[in-house]
């Protein structure tokens, strides 16, 4: 009987001192340390189960039973330390990383459209009001529409005004939008009336205050039976009207394209001096805005129409060069440098 007293204090003193332990233990290792001190293999609690050898047969399951609930009691002190361990630590988190959704957030800037697409918008919506329909081509397009079928066959001089980017053997970067002209009516032939715009990026080897090597312009085509010059003047005026002003008015100048005939440079008043002559229009008051002329009989043919049968008309602006009439910029490359200074302005 002494001697399982003996243990049972014995017993009594180690699970105090595993609780005085573990209430002090501040980090979930600590309790883990304790674990092994009290419970493990060579634990102080393994250790006094040894003991069981000291007492008689009758009283070791009593024994057995005590260092059962002990071994259960310190069980329970490291889960419970190490739950109020964890819940101090998100607490702690808590508050550390405390958030107040009421808090108005911050700011976000508020951009807007770039110069060159407002006025992209603004030309399309013009044409847009007059029935006209918005396509596209790709960029990367081959000689023969970029070109070829523009009559501008492979040794033709006019070539030398488009310095290309060739991407490899027969495409290129393309050097302006009319082939879209081609692609257009190829895809509609037989239908009339063609009616369209398209609007897009083009490229050339060229790099000055007027012109950048990457730019936009916007085709115009229309193809319908009995389509005459006064079409062409009556549509590019009221188009000038609505880009610039309802004073603007419009020049044609005879030219040459190879894909029109007749072909003719257009002027616009210009919008500085309203027509007396100052720097911007180099005392003419007049400034070129685009390209057009009657469809050549062998481009309507190369779209699939007969040019016995239906006439056109064809144009072609740069979008930039409207944009800097519009806006009075006399540095086309202000518009591609990335400047926020210049682009906060529009
Ligand atoms: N493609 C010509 C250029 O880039 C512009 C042009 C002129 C287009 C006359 C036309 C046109 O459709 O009829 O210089």
């Amino acid at each position: 009987m002494t001697e399982l007293r003996e243990l049972e204090r014995a017993l009594s003193a180690v699970e105090a001192e595993a609780r005085s332990a573990v209430e002090a233990a501040a980090r979930p290792e600590e309790l883990e340390a304790l674990r092994l001190r009290y419970l493990g293999k060579k634990g102080r609690l393994t250790a006094l189960k040894r003991e069981v050898g000291r007492l008689p047969a009758e009283l070791r399951p009593e024994f057995g039973r005590m260092v059962n609930r002990a071994s259960a009691a310190i069980e329970a002190m490291l889960a419970s330390r190490l739950e109020a361990l964890a819940r101090d630590e998100t607490a702690r988190r808590l508050e550390a990383e405390r958030l107040d959704v009421t808090f108005p957030g911050r700011p976000w800037p508020r951009g807007h459209l770039h110069p060159v697409y407002q006025v992209w918008e603004a030309i399309e919506a013009i044409f847009v009001a007059m029935g006209f329909d918005v396509a596209e081509g790709p960029q990367v397009e081959w000689d023969d529409y970029n070109f070829v079928a523009l009559n501008i066959p492979k040794d033709h001089p006019a070539r030398d005004m488009q310095q290309s980017f060739y991407v490899a053997g027969e495409m290129l970067l393309r050097t302006q939008t009319s082939p879209v002209q081609i692609r257009y009516m190829r895809a509609r032939c037989p239908e009339l009336p063609i009616r369209m715009i398209a609007p897009g990026r083009v490229f050339r080897r060229d790099d000055d205050a007027t012109h950048s090597p990457m730019f936009h312009q916007v085709e115009g085509l229309v193809v319908d039976r009995g389509i005459s010059l006064g079409d062409l003047k009556g549509c590019l005026d009221l188009f000038a009207r609505e880009m610039f002003g309802a004073a603007a008015r419009t020049r044609f100048r005879p030219s040459y394209f190879p894909f029109t005939e007749p072909s003719a440079e257009v002027d616009v008043s210009c919008t500085v001096c309203g027509g007396t002559g100052c720097r911007t229009c180099g005392y003419s008051g007049w400034l070129e805005i685009l390209g057009a002329g009657m469809v050549h009989p062998q481009v309507l043919a190369n779209g699939g129409y007969d040019p016995e049968e239906v006439t056109g008309f064809a144009f072609g602006m740069g979008i930039e060069r409207i944009a800097m009439l519009r806006y009075g910029v006399d540095d086309l490359r202000l518009f591609f440098g990335n400047d926020l200074r210049f682009l906060e302005q529009f």
